[in-house]
This record gives structure tokens, C-alpha cells and sequence, in this order.
């Protein structure tokens, strides 16, 4: 699971960083290209110079560095990664990171980051359990970022309880169950995607559209990859690359992502479907493009289109289905009709109208709403993170399912 993996270490100043120089050696025993960055705190116990021998990499520790390896280090690490782990977190980075502080490198990198964190906290038990650590702690599992706790014990300070950075070997297995739920636990499962938005045409050169990038509906296509599932992804027009590992193919109007989705559906396990689609198309497409006339008003006549994901639900066998509804008001009533008419097992709920949710952006803020009535909110969270969510919660229906 591990081998081949890109993890930037992210050390900070605790007595614990003697700990963290045998972590990178037994990672990249392990087949990790580890990247360090550590804070001023961190220099203090152990130099830059010990990881960067131990790591075989140059060790990353200010912004503000002449001799920095790319141009611009923070986003240049934040894109590199496939996980960051931060180890030890002293509740200072852990304090930074619940509210966005982005004061030197390695916070400004981890608020940038695009892969998963993991946080190894390791303090004096006070501070450990001091409520507004527990807080902050929370608040980051929250956001997606997970947490190993530490292990109890004998702490520098003198002091017994919780707060020990957990054993180099531990965080090791740690990682690699991390990586493995991430990433194998979909093995042997179809899962069908279909991202961005259907196009109707007018003439040869216009056409009714949306505002879908396919940014969601690609992060879900491209998590389930890594995480072992066969991964079909019909997508109307998107400007992104097509993920690693994914079969796709690209439609434009949705009879077309109909036609798409009704071939593949009898022989797939799990579907989501991110694609923002057209409900109405033009009923009469020009053959040549349609002239300015002198009428202040043109009168375009839409029809029905069909509704792919009812469709699909109305000859569900084994598949487990998952919508999204895109809403600008009444997002649970409009959200919890959709689930209900289109026999859905769970709906992903975006207010399309919120900052940094819906259309076009790296985030989202979505609520989970599930058959039987249950609802989940989740926070703001990169699309890559609430993609895994839908995963996990897809997994979890589907081995219900399978397991009676
Ligand atoms: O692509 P991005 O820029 O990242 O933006 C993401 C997103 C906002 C497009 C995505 O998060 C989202 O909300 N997708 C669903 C958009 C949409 O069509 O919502 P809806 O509420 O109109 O439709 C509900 C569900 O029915 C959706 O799963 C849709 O795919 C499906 N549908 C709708 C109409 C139709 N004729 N056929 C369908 O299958």
C-alpha cells in the first residue's frame, strides 16, 4: 500500500521530533518518497539536516528561503503530496490548522493542500486534553482531516496520560491502513460516474448549457479508482483531464448520457451521478447557424428530456444509486422529493447558491440524505474529501445489501 507513495512530513516543535527522523527511514523503507517540512520550533530539537540525509530530499523550513526547490514551495508540496502527515502536531499547528492560520510554510502548505491529512497530536496530557485542543481536534476531524490519537504513557514533562507521539512503527501501520481503506476497499466493485453538465443544442453553434465544470463528478470518478473499483465516467464537456485508471466516455446531450448510462447499468455495483443535466432541449435544431432577425424576441421551444437517474432507479436491482440535487432554496424538502421519486438509496445535497459550494469550485458543502430519512451534514471540505465520503457511505449500503 505504501510503496510508491508521496507523503510530505510535516515536523513541528516538540520533544517527539527524535521520533519523527526513524519515521521517514522506515517509510521510505517502505517504498514513500517523503518530503519534510518543518517549522522554526522543530529546528530547535532536531537540525534539517538529519532529515534531509535521512530522507534524500531537501527539507523544506520557510517560505521565504531564495534557494526554495520550486518557485513557488507551498503550492508546489500542497499539489505534490498524495497524504500529508504532520508529526508530532504540537497543539500550536493543531490550533493554526482549525482556523486557517496560514503563518509559515508548513501551515500555509497544509491549508493548501489538495491530498488528505493525518495528524499525529503529541503533547503534555493538559494541553492534550485542555478543551479547546479537544475542540480544535474535533473541529479538524470534521473537516476530513484524520487524527491518530497518541498513546498514553510517561511524557518528557514528567507527567503520565495521553499526549505520547504513538511509536514510529505504529504511525507506519497507521499509514498504511489508511491508504488501504482509501484505496482497496473498493477492489471488484463497478462503480458508474457521470460528471459535468449536458449540452442541448440550438443551431451548429449555440447551445442550452450549466455552469458544471465536472470537477465533482471527476473527483468521485478518480477516488474510486484509487481505491480499487473498475470505473466507467460518462461525462458531458469538461475542460479536466480524464483521472488515471478511469474508462470514459463523452457525451453531450443526455439522451446521450442516457444512452451511456443505460448500457452500463445492468453490470455495475455502485452509481453516482455528479452530472448537472439539462431538463428541457430545443425541439427543433437548426441545420445552419439561426440569423439576427429584426423581432426584439426569439422564441426557443423546449421539450421534456428524459430523467436518467429516475430511469435508472425504476430498474434498480442490486446497484446502489446515488444522486446529487443541486438546489438554491428548500435544499432538505427539495433534496429528500428527489431521493423518494427517483428510488434513490442516498442523495448528496448541495446549496449550488453557498460560498464555496456547487458549481465550478474546489469545495463543496454538501448534506447527505439518506432512504430511510437520515441526514448527514458535512462541513466545507475539498471536493476529493467529500468524493471519499460519498465512497464510504456508497460501500457501507452496498456491503449492508450484500451481507442479508
Ligand atoms: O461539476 P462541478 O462544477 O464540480 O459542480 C458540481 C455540481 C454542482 C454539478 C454537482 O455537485 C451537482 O449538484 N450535480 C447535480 C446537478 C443536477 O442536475 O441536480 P438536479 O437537482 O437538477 O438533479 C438531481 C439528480 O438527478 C442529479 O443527480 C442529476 O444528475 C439527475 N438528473 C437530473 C435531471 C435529469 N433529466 N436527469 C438526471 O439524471
Amino acid at each position: 500500500m505504501l510503496k510508491g507513495k508521496k507523503i510530505v512530513l510535516g515536523v513541528t516543535g516538540g520533544i517527539a521530533v527524535y521520533k519523527a527522523v526513524d519515521l521517514v527511514s522506515r517509510l521510505r523503507k517502505k517504498g514513500v518518497e517523503v518530503r519534510v517540512v518543518m517549522t522554526e520550533h522543530a529546528q530547535q530539537f532536531v537540525t534539517p539536516l538529519t532529515f534531509k540525509e535521512i530522507s534524500g530530499n531537501k527539507v523544506a523550513t520557510s517560505m521565504w528561503d531564495s534557494n526554495q526547490e520550486y518557485n513557488v514551495e507551498h503550492i508546489a508540496l500542497a499539489n505534490w503530496a498524495d497524504a500529508f502527515l504532520v508529526a508530532p502536531a504540537t497543539a500550536n499547528i493543531l490550533a493554526k490548522m482549525a482556523n486557517g492560520i496560514a503563518d509559515d510554510l508548513l501551515s500555509t502548505t497544509l491549508l493548501a493542500a489538495q491530498a488528505p491529512i493525518v495528524v499525529c497530536p503529541a503533547m503534555n496530557t493538559g494541553m492534550y486534553l485542555n478543551p479547546i485542543t479537544q475542540e480544535n481536534i474535533a473541529k479538524l476531524e470534521a473537516h476530513g482531516v484524520t487524527v491518530m490519537p497518541p498513546a498514553s504513557g510517561m511524557l518528557a514533562c514528567g507527567t503520565s496520560g495521553p499526549g505520547r507521539l504513538p511509536e514510529p512503527a505504529d504511525i507506519v501501520n497507521f499509514m498504511e491502513s489508511f491508504f488501504a481503506k482509501r484505496e482497496g476497499d473498493l477492489l471488484g466493485l463497478k462503480v458508474l460516474v457521470t460528471a459535468a453538465g449536458t449540452r442541448e443544442p440550438i443551431d451548429p453553434v449555440r447551445f442550452v448549457g450549466n455552469r458544471s465544470s465536472g470537477k465533482m463528478g471527476y473527483a468521485v470518478a478518480d477516488e474510486a479508482a484509487k481505491r480499487g473499483a473498475e470505473v466507467l465516467l460518462v461525462t458531458g464537456p469538461s475542460a479536466l483531464a480524464i483521472p488515471a485508471n478511469v474508462k470514459a466516455v463523452k457525451v453531450e446531450t443526455t439522451n446521450e448520457m442516457l444512452e451511456a448510462c443505460l448500457a452500463a447499468y445492468p453490470d455495475v455495483d455502485i452509481v453516482v451521478k455528479a452530472a448537472a443535466v439539462a431538463d428541457y432541449r430545443p425541439r427543433d435544431v437548426a441545420d445552419q447557424k439561426i440569423k439576427k432577425k429584426n423581432d426584439d424576441a426569439m422564441v426557443v421551444v423546449m421539450d421534456k428530456n428524459p430523467d436518467i437517474l429516475k430511469t435508472l432507479g425504476q430498474s434498480k436491482t442490486h446497484q446502489v444509486l446515488i444522486g446529487f440535487a443541486a438546489e438554491t432554496q428548500n435544499l432538505i424538502e427539495n433534496a429528500t422529493e428527489k431521493v423518494n421519486k427517483k428510488n434513490l438509496d442516498m442523495i448528496v445535497a448541495n446549496d449550488v447558491s453557498a460560498a464555496g459550494a456547487g458549481f465550478n469550485t474546489d469545495t463543496n458543502i454538501v448534506k447527505f440524505l439518506y432512504a430511510d430519512g437520515r441526514l448527514e451534514a458535512l462541513d466545507i471540505m475539498p471536493k476529493t474529501e467529500v468524493a471519499n465520503r460519498i465512497l464510504d457511505e456508497a460501500l457501507i449500503i452496498y456491503n449492508n445489501r450484500h451481507s442479508k
